[in-house]
C-alpha cells in the first residue's frame, strides 16, 4: 500500500481531535487548546498529536494526578463555573492571558483558589476550556446541541489564540520550557480522559490510552512529580503584573461601549471618543498596526453626513491611500455599537485569509467574532449568536452563498452592514456577476443592511452610484509617492501628465553591459534590478509564466555572486523547506535562484510553495520576485521597486486598471518611504503606452449578461429557488435594481431588460429547471414560477446552467453501464468541465497512458465516446475522419491524469508523466474534489441517480484526500466524513476557480 501523502496523515489526525472533542463523555476535551490546534486553519500546520512526554524537566508531567484527586478536579471544576458567570471577562481573559499578560481578575481568582496548581501554563488550558465554554453560550439556543460544542468557535479566533500560546509561552522562557505546550495539551486530554498516561509512547493516529494502563501505578509518584515540578516553575516564574488597571480599563471599555452604543441610537453628532468607538479601539490600531493617527481624508471620510445617516457609500482612493482603516472603523461601529453582524467581501483566499489573522486580534481584543469564509472554510448558514456579534469574512463566492444562506433561513436582516473591497471586481467576469447578484439580493431582501463598496480603481462611479442607492467619496491621497517611469531602451522617462506627450525625460541608465550580457539581457533588466537589490524589495511582473521563471535564471545568471552572501542560512532552510513539500523533488528553477534571492512566482507552483515562498520575500529572506499579473490582486507583497517586464498579460496588451494595481504595489505606507514603478516598452509600443498611462480608467459594466449561464440565468434560478422573485412582474422589478438594470440604456435596441429575462426564464423552463406558463392565454406577469427537481440539483449542487444537461445526460448514460472495476469511469464524470477546455492532450502520452489501461477500463473509452483507433492514429499523426466530441477526448484524458494522480498520489511525479505543470495538476485534482462533491448534491436531488451517492461519497473522498481506498476506512475512524462532505469539499470550488482564474499565461495551459 503506498505510503499516504503528508495532507492525509495531517488531515486524519485533525480530525479524530474532532471526533474526540465531540465525544459527550470528554467534556474537557472538546475543549482544550490541543483540539483547538486540530481546527486550526491550514491544519496542516497542525503539529503531531504527540502524549506528553515524560522528560524530566517537564513540569506538567505528572498532570494525570489531577485526575485521580477529586477534589482538585472539583475545583478546576469551580473555575469553569466561575468563568462561565462572568462572561464578559471571559474571552478577553483569554485573549489577555494569551497576549502575555498571565494576570486578569480570573487569573487570580484561580490562583487563590488552587495554589497547588499555580502554574502559568496551566492556567492558561483552563482559561482556553471557559473560553471555548463561554463562546457554547453564545450560541442560539435553537441550535443542535452537536452543532455547538467545538467546531462552532471560530477557527481564525482559535488560531489567533493558538498563536498567542505559542507566544507568551515562549516569553516564559524560566518556568516554561517550549515543550510544555504539548504537555499542557495532553493534560487536558488527559483530564477528559481517565486512562490518559504521560508516559505512554506515541501512538499514530490514536493518543488515547486504554484503562488500567500503567499509568495507573504510576499515579502517585505522578502527582509528587507535578507539584514538585509546579513549585519549581513557581519560583522560577516571574511575578506576574498586578492587573488591576487592566480591570479598570476593562471597566472603561464597556462603559465607553455603552456610551457609544446609545450616542449611535440617538445620531446625536456627539459620537464617541473615537467615531463612536471605545478609546481602546484607537490603542489597538496602536498596538496592532502601529497607527497613531487618522489621515485626514480617513477623519472626513469617516465623519460625511451620508454615513451617519447610515446611507450607503463607495469610495475610492488611490491604491495605499488607507482605505481598510474606514471600511474597519465602520465594521467595528456596526459590530459593537449596532451589534449586528458584519460581511466583508474580498477578492481571494490568500487576502481573506490576511485579513481574519489581522482582525482576530481586535475580536479577542473586542469580544465579537472573525468567522472566516474562503477555501475549506465557512457554514452555511451561519450559527446564531445570541451574545456576540460576526463578523463574516468571504471571498466572492463565499460571501453570495452566505448571502443565499441567510435569506433562505430567513436571517438576512441580521446583516447590519456588508463592505466590498476591489469593487470594480464588478465588472470582472462570472466573479463580477456572483458580486452582482450578492449586492442585488441584498438590497432587495433587507432594506436595513448597508453597503460599503471601495476601490483605488473606479471610473463610472454614477452607474455604481445608482445600483447601490450609495453616497460617494474621492480623494487623491496616497501617503507615500509612486513614482511612474517607463524605460525605452536606456532612456527613463517619468509619467507626466503636464508634459506635452504625457513623458519627461529623468535620466540614461548607466550600466555596463559586455557584449554576451547584452544578448542575453537586452532590455536591461538586470540593471534594474540590480539599482535596488538586494537592499530594497523588488516585483518584476512578467507577461508569462514561463517568462517569469526565464527572467528569475537569467538575473541570477549574471548577478554578481556576492548577491548570494547574505541571509544564506535563511535561504537555504527555504530550499530545505520546499524540496520537503516535494517530497523530495525541488524545482531546478528555484534552486538555482532562491541563493541569490530570487524566486518566481506564477499558478505553476503547488499552493504549498507559493505561501513558502510568499514568506520568505514578506521575511526579506527573498529580494526579487518575478511573477505573473495574478500577485497585483492576490497578495500583499509590496515593493521598493516593481518593474513590469513588457505591456502585455498573456498575449493581451496592459488594460488600465491592470496596471494600477500592479504598480500600486509599489511604496505602500508603513513599510516603504518611497515608490517607483518602470514599465518596460519597446520603441514600437510607445504609442499604446503613452494612451495607456494617460487613459481614464475603465468603466464597469455588469458582468450578468456576458456570464449568461453563470450570470443572469443562473440569477433568475436563484431567485425563483430562494423564493425571492417567483412571478414575472417580482423578477423584473428586482432586475431592474441590479447592475444590468441600472446600464440598461447600453442594452441592444432590439433587447429590452424585460426580453431578457422572459427569454431566461424560457430557457430555463425549457431546459426543465423551471416550471410556469410564460404565453399562451392563462399567462400573465403574476403566474408564479417555481423550481423543478433538476432545477433544485443543479442550483444545491452549483452546477454552471451551461453544462447541467450535458452532465444530466452522462450521468443518465453511465446508469447503462458504469465500469466499475477501478474508479475511472467514475473520474471521468467527475472532471470540471471548464477545466476541459485548457487542455491539450499530447497524443503519446494518451497512447502509452491508454495501452497501460485493463481491458475493462480500455472499455471506458470506448463507451464514452473516444474510439482506440482515434487515439493511435492521433498518436501517429494520421488524419482522422470520424467526428470525435473534443471536448469529451479532453475529458477523457484528464481522467487519466487523475487516475495516475490517485495511484501514485504524487504531484511531482504525475505532472512530469504528464508534462503538465505541479500547479495545474494540483488545481485539477482540487477542483475534481470540489466538482464531484456538486454532482454528489447533484445527485442527491435526483431520485433515478440514488446510485451514484455511494460511489460519488467514495470517490470524493478518495479525491479530497488523494489516496487509495484502503486508507479510507483508517481516516473514517478518525472522523474524516462528517467534516469531508459537510464542509470540505463543497468548499473547494472556489480555490480552484482562482486556479482556473490565473493568467492563462499559456495558451492551452496543460
Ligand atoms: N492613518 C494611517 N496611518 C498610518 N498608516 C496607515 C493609516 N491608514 C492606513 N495605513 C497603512 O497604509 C497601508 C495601506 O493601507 P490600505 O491597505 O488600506 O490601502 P488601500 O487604500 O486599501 O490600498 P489598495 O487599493 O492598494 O488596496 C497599510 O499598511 C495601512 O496599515
Ligand atoms: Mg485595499
Amino acid at each position: 500500500m503506498a505510503e499516504p501523502g503528508p495532507a492525509v496523515r495531517r488531515r486524519s489526525r485533525s480530525a479524530s481531535a474532532r471526533k474526540r472533542s465531540r465525544a459527550p463523555t470528554q467534556p474537557c476535551a472538546a475543549a482544550s487548546p490541543l483540539a483547538r490546534k486540530r481546527l486550526s486553519p491550514g491544519g496542516e500546520e497542525a503539529p503531531a498529536e504527540s502524549p506528553c512526554n515524560n522528560d524530566s524537566e517537564d513540569m506538567f508531567g505528572g498532570h494525570d494526578s489531577f485526575y485521580e484527586d477529586d477534589s482538585l478536579l472539583a475545583q478546576i471544576d469551580d473555575m469553569e463555573q466561575a468563568n462561565l458567570q462572568d462572561k464578559h471577562m471571559d474571552i478577553k481573559a483569554a485573549g489577555e492571558f494569551t497576549l502575555g499578560n498571565p494576570q486578569s481578575g480570573i487569573d487570580r481568582r484561580k490562583q487563590s483558589d488552587f495554589s497547588a496548581s499555580e502554574n502559568a501554563a496551566v492556567h492558561k488550558v483552563e482559561k482556553a476550556d471557559s473560553s471555548q465554554m463561554t463562546e457554547n453560550d453564545l450560541v442560539d439556543s435553537n441550535e443542535e446541541p452537536g452543532d455547538f460544542i467545538l467546531d462552532d468557535l471560530p477557527s481564525s479566533q482559535l488560531l489567533y489564540l493558538d498563536k498567542m500560546d505559542e507566544l507568551s509561552s515562549a516569553s516564559r522562557k524560566s518556568a516554561v520550557t517550549a515543550r510544555s505546550n504539548n504537555c499542557v495539551n495532553s493534560c487536558l486530554g488527559k483530564i477528559s480522559s481517565p486512562s490518559f498516561c504521560h508516559d505512554a509512547e506515541p501512538r499514530e493516529g490514536n493518543t488515547e490510552v486504554p484503562t488500567g494502563s500503567k499509568c495507573d501505578s504510576s499515579k502517585i509518584e505522578s502527582l509528587k512529580d507535578h507539584l514538585k515540578s509546579a513549585m519549581t516553575g513557581n519560583a522560577k516564574a516571574q511575578t506576574p503584573l498586578v492587573s488591576k488597571t487592566k480591570q479598570l480599563k476593562d471597566a472603561v471599555l464597556s462603559e465607553e461601549i455603552c456610551v457609544a452604543r446609545k450616542a449611535i441610537e440617538s445620531s446625536s453628532d456627539d459620537i464617541g471618543p473615537f467615531y463612536g468607538l471605545p478609546s481602546k479601539v484607537k490603542d489597538l490600531l496602536k498596538q496592532f498596526r502601529g497607527i497613531e493617527a487618522l489621515y485626514e481624508w480617513q477623519h472626513d471620510c469617516l465623519t460625511l453626513k451620508s454615513l451617519q445617516q447610515r446611507k450607503n457609500l463607495i469610495y475610492s482612493l488611490p491604491t495605499s491611500g488607507g482605505k481598510t482603516l474606514v471600511a474597519e472603523v465602520l465594521i467595528l461601529q456596526e459590530l459593537l455599537c449596532r451589534q449586528k453582524d458584519v460581511l466583508m467581501i474580498l477578492p481571494y483566499v490568500a487576502i481573506v485569509q490576511e485579513k481574519v489573522w489581522g482582525l482576530s486580534s481586535f475580536g479577542v481584543e473586542l469580544g465579537f467574532l472573525v468567522e472566516e469564509y474562503a477555501g475549506s472554510k465557512g457554514r452555511f448558514p451561519p450559527i446564531k449568536r445570541r451574545m456576540k456579534s460576526s463578523l463574516y469574512i468571504a471571498t466572492i463566492e463565499k460571501g453570495h452563498a452566505l448571502v443565499n444562506s441567510l435569506i433562505e433561513a430567513g436571517r438576512i436582516d441580521h446583516l447590519g452592514l456588508v463592505v466590498v473591497d476591489e469593487l470594480h471586481m464588478l465588472g470582472e467576469g462570472s466573479r463580477g456577476a456572483t458580486l452582482e447578484m450578492t449586492l442585488a439580493k441584498i438590497l432587495y431582501t433587507s432594506k436595513n443592511t448597508q453597503i460599503i463598496g471601495m476601490s483605488a480603481t473606479l471610473n463610472n462611479v454614477g452607474d455604481l452610484q445608482k445600483f447601490l442607492q450609495a453616497d460617494y467619496y474621492t480623494n487623491n491621497f496616497r501617503p507615500v509617492e509612486l513614482k511612474e517611469y517607463i524605460k525605452i531602451r536606456d532612456t527613463i522617462y517619468e509619467v507626466d501628465s503636464k508634459a506635452e506627450n504625457g513623458f519627461s525625460f529623468s535620466r540614461v541608465l548607466s550600466f555596463k553591459y559586455s557584449s554576451d550580457l547584452e544578448k542575453a539581457d537586452p532590455d536591461h533588466v538586470i540593471a534594474l534590478v540590480t539599482e535596488v537589490i538586494p537592499k530594497y524589495s523588488c516585483l518584476i511582473f512578467c507577461p508569462t509564466k514561463q517568462n517569469c521563471e526565464n527572467v528569475a535564471s537569467m538575473v541570477c545568471k549574471y548577478l554578481n555572486k556576492e548577491l548570494s552572501a547574505p541571509k544564506e542560512k535563511e535561504k537555504q532552510e527555504l530550499i530545505k523547506n520546499l524540496r520537503t513539500i516535494g517530497n523530495g523533488s525541488i524545482c531546478p528553477v528555484l534552486k538555482h535562484t532562491i541563493p541569490f534571492g530570487i524566486a518566481y512566482h506564477h499558478s505553476g507552483l503547488t499552493n504549498d510553495e507559493r505561501k513558502i515562498i510568499e514568506e520568505a520575500y514578506s521575511a526579506g529572506v527573498l529580494c526579487l520576485l518575478a511573477c505573473t499579473a495574478t500577485l497585483a490582486a492576490g497578495v500583499n507583497l509590496p515593493a521598493r521597486r516593481v518593474i513590469l517586464r513588457a505591456p502585455y498579460v498573456a498575449r493581451e496588451f496592459l488594460k488600465k486598471n491592470q496596471y494600477k494595481q500592479m504598480i500600486g504595489r509599489a511604496g505602500r505606507a508603513g513599510i516603504d518611504n518611497a515608490g517607483e514603478s518602470i514599465l518596460i516598452v519597446q520603441e514600437k509600443e510607445k504609442q499604446l503606452v503613452r494612451d495607456l498611462v494617460n487613459s481614464p480608467l475603465e468603466n464597469c459594466y455588469s458582468s450578468l449578461l456576458p456570464e449568461l449561464t453563470k450570470g443572469v440565468q443562473s440569477l433568475l434560478l436563484s431567485l425563483v429557488g430562494l423564493k425571492i422573485a417567483v412571478t414575472l412582474e417580482e423578477i423584473y422589478s428586482f432586475m431592474c435594481h441590479t447592475l444590468l438594470g441600472v446600464q440598461q440604456h447600453l442594452l441592444p435596441k432590439e433587447k429590452s431588460l424585460l426580453d431578457i429575462i422572459k427569454e431566461g426564464v424560457e430557457n430555463l423552463i425549457e431546459n426543465g429547471l423551471l416550471k410556469g406558463k410564460m404565453s399562451g392565454k392563462d399567462h400573465n406577469s403574476q403566474s408564479i414560477l417555481t423550481i423543478t427537481q433538476l432545477g433544485k440539483a443543479t442550483y444545491k449542487g452549483s452546477i454552471d446552467l451551461a453544462y447541467c444537461s450535458a452532465l444530466y445526460r452522462e450521468l443518465k448514460k453511465g446508469l447503462e453501464g458504469l465500469v466499475l472495476e477501478s474508479n475511472l469511469h467514475l473520474l471521468y464524470l467527475t472532471i470540471p468541465y471548464d477545466m476541459i477546455y485548457s487542455c491539450n492532450p499530447d497524443w503519446m502520452i494518451y497512447l502509452r497512458q491508454f495501452n497501460q489501461l485493463s481491458a475493462a477500463e480500455q472499455k471506458v473509452a470506448d463507451i464514452v465516446g473516444v474510439p482506440e483507433s482515434f487515439i493511435t492514429k492521433k498518436a501517429s499523426g494520421q488524419a482522422i475522419r470520424k467526428n470525435v466530441d473534443s471536448a469529451i477526448v479532453n475529458r477523457l484524458y484528464l481522467s487519466f491524469v487523475l487516475y495516475t494522480l490517485l495511484r501514485e498520489t504524487n504531484v511531482w511525479s504525475v505532472s512530469e508523466k504528464f508534462n503538465m505543470s505541479r500547479g495545474y495538476v494540483q488545481s485539477l485534482l482540487t477542483s475534481a474534489a470540489s466538482f464531484a462533491s456538486c454532482v454528489l448534491r447533484f445527485c442527491e436531488e435526483l431520485e433515478e441517480f440514488w446510485v451514484y451517492k455511494a460511489l460519488l461519497t467514495e470517490l470524493t473522498k478518495q479525491l479530497t484526500y488523494c489516496v487509495k481506498t484502503e486508507l479510507i476506512p483508517l481516516m473514517e475512524v478518525a472522523g474524516v466524513l462528517e467534516m469531508l462532505l459537510s464542509e470540505k469539499a463543497e468548499a473547494l470550488q472556489e480555490e480552484v476557480d482562482e486556479l482556473l482564474r490565473m493568467p492563462t499565461d499559456i495558451p492551452g495551459a496543460c
